[in-house]
């Protein structure tokens, strides 16, 4: 075990590093993907195969010497339960004032019927995992390299259950198993939530495509983000690029990401960040969700209504 002491963005640098370099076992993950998170892991359409991903993930957090647990939560359909899977990777400081936690997460379950994708014209469904197996699968690369340091800061690591709704709509809004973590998890095991420097949620980050015209904005934003729109533009609007969306209360963790993905020097593998100057507050309001909503659609929305920094990760889904 390395002897290293971390400083929570020091974590998130490196968790920006590990998704960009060599610094990874891809045919490790290649694998992973293939065997847990190719397939259908909805509890309408594929509770079987759910829930060996749900065990899989337990198991990997625990073979990588992290504290494990399984938070179950009730949902909007009475007889349907979420499960969401933990790992801890305590710092010297873990539940002491000093801590500052971060927080790496992604959710593993899939939309009714998909094996997670974001459902497109000419999709290829039985091809894709995008929607979110790769991001878990990030999600377990960064853990499996940083529970090998010890470090002064804690880091949680999260699967998420049920950001999907499920065709009986166990989730009827987006985002049941983090906001059942916010609203539940947190607060039995710290009872007082920790100071959090930041959250980085990962949803949607495998769709690179590099065909012109391959990437279209929401309608309205290019007057919301001139700087994103023209940037597209010059790029032949195509889609082989990552967003990192944040607000200016998400700031340290924001620059520290793109800081640290700036520096790997991979040009290729594009990076835009849609910075929603507009929401000033440390939450957001119904309004700033209506307005926003194309950048909402993921967990992070869950912390940002408690107060907490987070960044969503994304190709977009386009
Ligand atoms: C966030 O808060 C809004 C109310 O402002 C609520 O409608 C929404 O469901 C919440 N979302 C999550 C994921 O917590």
């Amino acid at each position: 075990m390395a002897e290293y002491k971390m400083s929570a963005l020091s974590v998130i640098f490196i968790v920006g590093s590990v998704l960009g370099t060599s610094d990874v076992d891809t045919v490790w993950m290649k694998t992973t993907i293939q065997d847990y998170f190719s397939q259908s892991r909805n509890h309408g359409t594929g509770s079987t195969y759910k829930e060996a991903a749900k065990n899989f993930i337990l198991k990997e957090f625990g073979d990588y010497g992290l504290e494990t647990h399984t938070h179950t939560f009730a949902t909007d359909v009475s007889t349907v339960t979420g499960n969401n899977v933990i790992g801890v990777s305590k710092g010297k400081y873990f539940k002491t004032a000093s801590d500052r936690v971060v927080g790496v997460t992604a959710h593993y379950d899939t939309a009714a019927g998909t094996p997670g994708v974001f459902v497109l014209p000419n999709w290829d469904m039985s091809a894709s995992v995008n929607a979110n197996g790769a991001g878990v699968v990030a999600m377990l690369q960064a853990a499996k390299h940083l529970a090998k340091f010890t470090r002064d800061y804690t880091v949680v690591f999260v699967a998420f259950d049920f950001l999907e709704p499920g065709e009986d709509n166990a989730c009827t809004s987006l985002g049941c198993g983090s906001r059942s973590f916010m609203n539940e998890w947190v607060y039995s095991f710290w009872s007082t939530p920790p100071t959090t420097t930041g959250v980085i949620v990962m949803d949607n980050i495998l769709n690179f495509n590099d065909i012109q015209e391959s990437q279209s904005l929401p309608a309205g934003y290019d007057v919301l983000f001139p700087t994103l729109a023209s940037s597209l533009t010059s790029n032949n609007n195509k889609g082989d690029f990552l967003t990192v969306i944040g607000r200016p209360f998400d700031s340290g963790v924001l620059n520290s990401f793109i800081q640290s993905y700036t520096a790997l020097g991979q040009p290729e593998f594009g990076m835009e960040n849609v910075y929603i100057s507009n929401i000033t507050g440390s939450s957001v309001t119904p309004d700033d969700i209506t307005t926003y909503w194309d950048l909402m659609r993921s967990d992070h929305l869950s912390f940002w209504n408690h107060s907490v920094p987070a960044i969503f990760i994304t190709d977009t889904g386009k």
